[in-house]
């Protein structure tokens, strides 16, 4: 995978972009437009690099923008791949190592997600806490060094998760901190999974963010991530999810979360 990265430098080289980045944003579903926002901007096809996703999903387009944004020099990697597409939980390691050999200051992963909070309805931000992996998956099974231990204590940078919080209090958005759980999906989650996720501790449940964070932790990388909630968990309050509504929902939701985003990169240090 190593050598693939490395190919892939070679093609983003050729195509005028150098590393460091201040910061790499995996745009979830239906939040790929924000990449428009970016000036100077190289955009490159996944198929062009080698180890990238090939989305399936609808609401992900499958390319890597890089540019400048909130005055910083971004790449936004419009759409990921997921487990639940072909059952492959190092479906983001090509990109994450692309991302962690060219170097880049933090890496925003950004998710849709079903609250299981009264104060969290469609359209609310949440800045992830920590996590819950109870689906007996990890991206760094079959890894044979001793990297392969990573520390989860702190996954969530919390210098980053500060900076997000701070972005937050400038514009007066409001930015609960929770903990994700992640399902594998594609189905939606039963009543009675969401009650029991809620009794284990968490704020919310999806189906991406953890995979990328045990392989971006074990890469070094800096993370924090913001979920954007499209609905109420399945029979929590009522919630019924559908994809149509994630979309729908994380193409509205997309302004405030792309508003935080400037401001979080404005204010890097
Ligand atoms: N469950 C899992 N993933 C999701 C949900 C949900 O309710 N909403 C958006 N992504």
């Amino acid at each position: 995978m190593i050598d693939a990265a490395k190919k892939n430098l070679a093609v983003l080289r050729a195509r005028g972009v150098e590393g460091p980045l201040d910061a790499a944003i995996v745009l979830g579903t239906g939040l790929g437009d924000m990449a428009a926002r970016m000036s100077e901007a190289v955009s490159i096809s996944y198929g062009e690099l080698q180890g990238f996703p090939a989305p399936t999903v609808s609401g992900h387009a499958g390319r890597l923008v890089v540019g400048r944004c909130g005055g910083r020099r971004v790449a936004f990697l419009q759409g990921r791949g997921h487990y639940y597409e072909n059952g492959d939980p190092r479906a983001m390691a090509g990109a994450l190592e692309t991302l962690a050999l060219l170097g880049c200051g933090a890496l925003v992963l950004t998710a849709a997600s079903g609250s299981l909070r009264a104060d969290l309805g469609p359209g609310a931000l949440m800045l992830v806490a920590d996590h819950i992996n109870l689906n007996g998956l990890n991206p760094l099974i079959g890894v044979h060094s001793e990297d392969r231990f990573v520390n989860m204590l702190d996954a969530y940078d919390p210098g980053l998760r500060a900076q997000m919080r701070a972005a937050a209090l400038r514009l007066r958005l409001p930015l609960p901190e929770g903990v994700y759980m992640w399902f594998s999906g594609p189905s939606f989650e039963t009543p009675a999974e969401v009650r029991m996720a809620g009794i284990l501790g968490a704020d919310a449940v999806g189906m991406s963010v953890v995979p990328e964070v045990i392989l971006a932790r074990r890469l070094g990388l800096r993370i924090c991530a913001v979920s954007l909630i499209t609905n109420h968990a399945a029979g929590y309050a009522g919630g019924a999810p559908t994809h149509d509504q994630t979309k729908a929902i994380a193409g509205t939701g997309a302004s405030a979360l792309a508003t935080l985003l400037d401001a979080f990169l404005e204010g890097l240090p």
